[in-house]
C-alpha cells in the first residue's frame, strides 16, 4: 500500500490539446486520456488531415468507439486550415455540435503539416467568419522561415503573423498553443480577452539544455522547441499563476521509437501517461496548488464556453515514487513515455459525480 502525505478534489480536467493518431495508436494511446479527462481537443493533423467535416464525423467515431463503458469522455473535434477548408464544412459542423475550433498549421511546420496555409492573409475572408460561430482558431506559432533560429521563431511569429490578424479581427477567439517563451506570455497578458493560450506539462519542466543533458535526447524534441531557463519560468508563473487566459493542452503527441530514434527525429512528446501528475507536481512545487482547478479543469471551458466536467477528480501525493510506463507496445514496436528525469509522486483518478459531493458545491 501507497502511503498518502496529502490529497485534493477538483473538477475533473480537461486537455486543450491532443494528438490522438490512427490505428494502431490510437487504440494504445487514448486510454491514458480517457480514464483520467473529461474532454479534449482532438488535433486534426493526421497523415490525411482533418479537412472535411465528413472525415470529422469518422474520426469522432472512431474515438466514440473506443471509450470503455463508465466512462464519459467527450472528444472535441478541429479541422485542419487549408486552402482547400470550405466555409460550409466549418458552419455546418459547428451548427451540427461536431466541431469546436480550427487549427492553423504554418505550412511544413511540424509533424504532417504539409498542407497548412504558407500566407495567413490568404485565409481572412474564411476567418472572418469564426466570430459569429463562436469557435475559436487554434495557432501553432512558429514561423517557418528557416534564417529565423529555431530558438527565435515562437517570438518572431507573434510580429509577422498574430499581431497582424487581431488587428485585422480584432473579435477573433485566438488560442496560441503550447506556448514556450516570455514574449508569448507578455503578449496573451497585454492583448484583449480573445486570446488565451495552452501550456504543456513538458515546457513546465524542461529547458533547452535538457535536450543535450549527457547526449541527444530525442524524446525531449517537439515543437516548439524548450526554450531558455527565464522562458521556462515565465511559462510556469503564467501557469501557476490561475489566471484565466492560460489552461492546459498535453500535446501528447506519440511518435514510434524508431521514427524518433532516427537521423532525423519527428518533433512530439507522448505525456498522456504521467502528465496530469507531473503538473500537480510542478504546482506543488510552486505553493499554487489553490490554482491548479483553474488550470487544468476551468480556464479551459470557460474560454471555449463549454460546461464544466460533471465528475470530480482526486489528486494524491504518496511518499513512494509512482509507477509509471516508461515504453508502451504497439505491435512489435514501441512509444517513449514522457519522463522528467525525476521521479513522479501525484496520482489522480476520478471519484464520482459532483452533485454527489455536495459540500463543495
Ligand atoms: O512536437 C510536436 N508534435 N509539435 C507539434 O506541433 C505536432 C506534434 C505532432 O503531431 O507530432
Ligand atoms: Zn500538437
Amino acid at each position: 500500500m501507497l502511503e498518502e502525505i496529502k490529497s485534493i478534489e477538483i473538477i475533473t480536467p480537461d486537455d486543450w490539446h491532443l494528438h490522438l493518431r490512427e490505428s494502431p495508436l490510437i487504440e494504445k494511446v487514448f486510454p491514458y486520456t480517457f480514464t483520467k479527462f473529461g474532454k479534449a481537443i482532438i488535433m486534426p493533423n493526421l497523415k490525411n488531415p482533418i479537412i472535411r467535416l465528413s472525415q470529422a464525423h469518422e474520426y469522432y467515431k472512431k474515438i466514440k468507439s473506443l471509450i470503455i463503458p463508465g466512462y464519459n469522455f467527450e472528444p472535441l473535434m478541429t479541422l485542419f486550415l487549408s486552402e482547400e477548408t470550405r466555409l460550409k464544412d466549418i458552419y455546418d459542423g459547428v451548427k451540427s455540435g461536431t466541431i469546436s475550433a480550427i487549427k492553423f498549421y504554418p505550412q511544413g511546420v511540424t509533424t504532417n503539416s504539409y498542407g497548412g496555409v504558407k500566407d495567413l492573409s490568404k485565409m481572412y475572408n474564411l476567418l472572418e467568419k469564426l466570430p459569429d460561430l463562436n469557435i475559436p482558431l487554434l495557432i501553432h506559432g512558429e514561423t517557418t522561415n528557416s534564417k529565423v533560429d529555431i530558438y527565435d521563431r515562437e517570438a518572431y511569429f507573434l510580429e509577422e503573423t498574430v499581431s497582424k490578424l487581431i488587428e485585422k479581427i480584432p473579435e477573433l477567439k485566438i488560442v496560441l498553443e503550447h506556448i514556450t517563451t516570455k514574449d508569448s506570455v507578455d503578449f496573451i497578458l497585454e492583448n484583449n480577452s480573445n486570446i488565451a493560450a495552452t501550456i504543456t506539462a513538458h515546457h513546465l519542466i524542461l529547458n533547452r539544455n535538457n535536450l543535450f543533458d549527457e547526449g541527444l535526447r530525442p524524446h525531449y524534441y517537439c515543437r516548439p522547441i524548450a526554450k531558455r531557463e527565464e522562458h521556462r519560468m515565465a511559462v510556469r508563473n503564467a501557469a501557476t499563476s490561475g489566471n484565466s487566459k492560460f489552461f492546459l493542452g498535453t500535446d501528447s503527441a506519440p511518435h514510434l521509437d524508431k521514427n524518433k530514434e532516427s537521423a532525423c527525429g519527428c518533433a512530439g512528446i507522448f505525456s498522456a501517461p504521467n502528465a496530469l501528475g507531473y503538473v500537480a507536481q510542478v504546482f506543488e512545487e510552486e505553493s499554487a496548488l489553490d490554482n491548479l482547478e483553474n488550470f487544468i479543469s476551468i480556464n479551459g471551458a470557460k474560454f471555449y464556453n463549454l460546461s464544466l466536467n460533471s465528475t470530480l477528480s482526486k489528486f494524491t501525493k504518496f511518499k513512494e515514487a509512482i509507477k509509471y510506463p516508461s515504453k508502451i507496445e504497439v505491435g512489435k514496436e514501441l512509444i517513449t513515455v514522457f519522463n522528467p528525469g525525476y521521479p513522479l509522486y501525484w496520482k489522480n483518478e476520478i471519484v464520482g459525480e459532483k452533485n454527489l459531493i455536495k459540500e463543495k458545491f
